[in-house]
């Protein structure tokens, strides 16, 4: 498996009709003084020594790309409201994205090599993890204690197949339910699944980039290890409230000063929501 040179949707060669009135590409690219500029130029820089990553938007050795971090890019994905939830305090599957935002994503999933959720996610969406405009990547689910129900979609929905990535912890008998039901459990670490180790073995299976399509825990366990390269954030034109609501990144949460830092690569606008792509600088 490897990139997939191809123009994303936020590349100017490969933007799908989306009917969005305006849009807009800002930067606040290296030299700018943080002050927000057009990026037309960049991008075409990109697409121009078609160089692109996974999805085309920001390319790990291009001149606009960032550093790949531990040989696997990493780009999380996500839909959230206004007030940055990604769901309801009920923590049940809602839609967010527009009609464009899914098909976006679904052209997304069939770039990447793998695709990852976290066990929060498989329990409360039961989410299939496929493409309907492309091939399917490798499903990958965290879940440290191999609680997946051996039922679950993502088990079950055919393609190049899923890893379960649990941990020393989890039961025999879980994970022997598991392979029964035709995954691949690995065992990264040994309390909470280790990232690391899991993108290693993932390397190791020849993914050279992952999807992260949360939920809000998994986001957090990636961006605190350091290991995403780039973020994609929906926004849609709805506001949840809930202080228990899950956000695009929740866990612990930094200190002060300690947070991700990220450059804006592009913003557009994408059917009645916003579409943002942002780069995670070193810390
Ligand atoms: N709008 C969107 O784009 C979107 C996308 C995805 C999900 N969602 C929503 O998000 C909610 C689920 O999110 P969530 O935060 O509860 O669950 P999650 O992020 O999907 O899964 C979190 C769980 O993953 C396991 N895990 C194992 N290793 C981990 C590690 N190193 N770091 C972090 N987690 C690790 C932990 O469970 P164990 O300890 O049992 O292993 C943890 O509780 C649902 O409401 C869903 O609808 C929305």
């Amino acid at each position: 498996m490897g990139f997939a040179l191809q123009p994303d949707d936020l590349s100017p060669a490969g933007e799908p009709s989306t009917g969005a009135s305006t849009e807009s590409r800002v930067s606040l690219g290296t030299g700018s003084g943080g002050v927000a500029v057009p990026v037309d130029a960049a991008c075409a820089e990109v697409d121009g020594h078609g160089s692109d990553g996974p999805d085309g938007a920001v390319e790990p050795s291009g001149k606009v790309g960032a550093r790949v971090r531990r040989d696997v890019f990493v780009k999380i994905n996500c839909a959230a409201t206004v007030d940055g939830k990604l769901a309801t305090f009920e923590r049940a599957q809602v839609r967010i994205s527009s009609d464009e935002d899914m098909e976006r994503v679904h052209g997304l999933r069939s770039r990447f090599d793998a695709i990852a959720v976290g066990i929060g996610t498989v329990l409360a969406d039961d989410p299939k993890l496929t493409s309907k405009t492309g091939r399917d990547p490798l499903r990958v689910i965290v879940d440290s204690k191999a609680r997946t129900p051996v039922d679950a979609e993502a088990l079950n929905s055919g393609g190049p197949g899923v890893i379960v990535a649990a941990s020393g912890g989890a039961r025999s008998e879980r994970v022997e339910a598991l392979e029964a039901a035709g995954a691949e459990v690995l065992r990264a670490g040994h309390g909470t699944t280790d990232l690391k180790l899991l993108l290693d073995a993932l390397r190791e299976r020849e993914v050279s980039s992952l999807l992260v399509e949360g939920g809000g825990e998994l986001n957090w366990g990636f961006l605190e290890e350091g290991l995403v390269d780039v973020m994609t954030v929906f926004t849609g034109g709805m506001v949840f409230g809930g202080s228990t609501a899950p956000t695009v990144v929740d866990g612990p949460g930094f200190a002060e000063g300690d947070g991700s830092k990220l450059e804006l690569v592009s913003t557009k606008v994408l059917g009645g929501g916003v579409l943002s792509e942002w780069r995670v600088l070193d810390g």
